[in-house]
This record gives C-alpha cells, structure tokens and sequence, in this order.
C-alpha cells in the first residue's frame, strides 16, 4: 500500500514545474489535507501498533524528503526568474562602469585668487569691470596718445569706432578714480585682449591692476610691496630685476622680471607712479595726492612658476595638461 518509490515518483514530478504555481499544486497534492501523505496515514490506522509504528516512520521520512525536494525546487525557480529578470533588462552587469572625472579649478584661476589673497591681506578691496570699453577709458584718460600704435588694428580688436575689447585692465583705474575720493587701494583682475598669437601671446590672455592712491605714496612704497609679493608668490629665493621703463600713464615707470630656471630674464609686470596727466584726467588733486599702479600678466606668473613654454596650452582645454593642476581643487 505505501509505494516506496514515491519519494522519486515526487521528485521526478516536482523537477517537470517550472513557475511556483505548479508547484504549489504539487504540494498541495503530496503534503495538502487531501493529499498523499494525510492518506497514507489515514490508511494505517487500521494495522495493529507495531506495524502502525513502523509504517508512520516511513510516511514521516518520505513526508520530510518531499517537503525538502519542494523547498529546493522552489528556490531554484525563483532563482531563474532572477536570472530570467536581469537577461531580460539586457544590462550586461561586466561592462565597466561609467567613470565620472571631477573637474578642477583652471591654474590662471587659482593664481588670481592667490594674488587677491595677498593684496586683500595688505587692505587692498577687489573690483570688476567690463571687458567691453570706450576709447576715453582704455586710452584717452591713460595719456595713450592718440598715434599710439597699440591702437591700431593690428594690436587691438575695435567693434566700432569708439568700442574696442580692452587692452589692459589699466581701464579700470579711470573707472575708479572717477568715481571715488583718495585714499584709494584697489586690485581687479580680468580678461584682456590684443591682436595676438604665437607661443608667448594668446588673443585673449588675464591681468591683475592694483592702484594705490593716498597722500604720502612713494616709489619706494611701490617697490617695497612689489618685492613683498613676489617674495609671496615665488619665494624668498626667487631673483628679482628692476628695469626702467615707459608707460603714459606712470612717470616714472618700470618693469619688473624673474630669473626662471633658464637663467632668464622673463618680465612679468609694468608699474610707475601714476602721471600726473591721469590724475588730472579724473580730477584729483595732484599737488595733494600721488599714488602707484603697477599691472601683471597671470599666464606669465603661472608660466614661470610650471615652468610652461607654451601659453596656448592654458587654452586648448587638454584634460592630460590640465589634470596636472588638480591640487588646486576646493574640493
Ligand atoms: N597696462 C600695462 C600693459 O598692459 C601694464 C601696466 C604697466 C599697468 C604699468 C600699470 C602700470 O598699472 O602702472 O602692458
């Protein structure tokens, strides 16, 4: 009456389903209230004690391997709906993932906010101003005469007869002093254009002013601050060469350059005590007032301090060139 071979008859069975439901109806037929199993125990009910014991260990054990084969098939099918699932997403789990660089600050943006940071420290205030410029404020009111040849077409890029992209942050300076009582203490930075291209010269390149107007300002207070911050910027160890030179707007005026590991002299800034003509130009008194301006090439700063030959690199937004600067993050 009990079939020994149930237990493989059952797991044959259980093996041929392959969704949950079938196998549901499985258990049911086998382990249910009505099923093979509750019979067989009803079936021995009538065999005297001995045998009725014998008889329930048996039931028992193919009671127990069944349900064991059920709970194995079960976790097979729902491991191939699994399988099932993720094939038929068709994300291919191997492919490598998408790699996401974090950007950095540019290096000429890191050398500007460096600087601001000196001259900030020494009571200087930060000013912006436009890019887009008159004739009055980029030449005229600088004592740039009016044959000078930095404003011809071939050095400076005109959008009218009176509007030009500026040559100089030096604008910057008129806009202030026009609208401002000395003292005055003021570094801006910003874009400046010239009609430019070669290994040294972008059309497009930055510079940082800085103007100092009060009543006791001297060319040796220039000079002073001057080797103050490019002790800051270079170190105390960098050679520094002082230069006469010429601008309209500073009488008198010079040039700085730094020695660079070529032992070359590479000049990086223009400064002078501001010309009287300009301080007229902007109605402060000259008989009261003196002051200093001095302007700095920040491509050339960050040449000199990543030993770069080449300004367009800045430029050409190579990731290899520009990954190099990534200490500079905030982050
Ligand atoms: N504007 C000058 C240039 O672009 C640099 C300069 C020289 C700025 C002397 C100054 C200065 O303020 O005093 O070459």
């Amino acid at each position: 009456m009990i079939s020994d071979n149930i237990v493989i008859i059952a797991k044959k069975e259980i093996y041929s389903v392959k969704n949950i439901k079938d196998l549901n109806i499985l258990k049911i037929k086998y382990l249910g209230k009505k099923g093979y199993i509750t019979k067989q125990f009803l079936l021995i009910k009538t065999l005297n004690k001995e045998e009725k014991i014998n008889k329930s260990i048996i039931i028992n054990k193919q009671k127990k391997q069944i349900q064991k084969i059920i709970i194995k098939r079960k976790k097979e099918i729902e491991l191939d709906k699994y399988d099932e699932k993720i094939l038929n997403q068709k994300i291919d789990i191997s492919l490598p993932g998408k790699y996401i660089e974090i950007g950095s600050e540019h290096p000429i943006k890191s050398i500007i906010y460096e600087i601001e940071e000196f001259f900030t420290q020494i009571g200087f205030k930060i000013v912006i101003g436009p890019e887009i410029e008159d004739v009055y404020h980029n030449f005229d009111a600088l004592n740039i005469s009016k044959n000078h040849p930095i404003r011809t077409e071939k050095d400076t890029f005109w959008l009218n007869k009176n509007t030009l992209l500026r040559t100089q942050t030096s604008n910057i300076q008129i806009r202030i002093m026009k609208k401002s009582k000395p003292p005055i203490r003021i570094l801006t930075s910003g874009k400046v254009y010239r009609n430019d291209y070669d290994s040294n010269h972008t059309p497009m390149f930055h510079q940082i002013e800085g103007l100092f107007i009060d009543k006791k300002v001297t060319f040796s207070d220039l000079k002073g601050i001057l080797i103050l911050f490019l002790n800051y910027f270079f170190g105390k160890k960098c050679k520094i060469r002082f230069r006469p030179s010429y601008f309209p707007f500073t009488e008198p005026s010079l040039e700085v350059d730094i020695l660079n590991n070529n032992q070359q002299w590479i000049e990086i800034l223009g400064a002078g005590m501001v010309h009287p003509n300009v301080l007229k130009n902007v109605q402060i008194n000259t008989s009261r007032y003196y002051g200093f301006a001095f302007g700095l090439g920040v491509e050339r700063l960050a040449m000199l301090r990543y030993n770069i030959n080449d300004i367009r690199l800045f430029y050409e937004n190579d990731i290899r060139f520009l990954k190099q600067f990534k200490f500079n993050n905030f982050i």
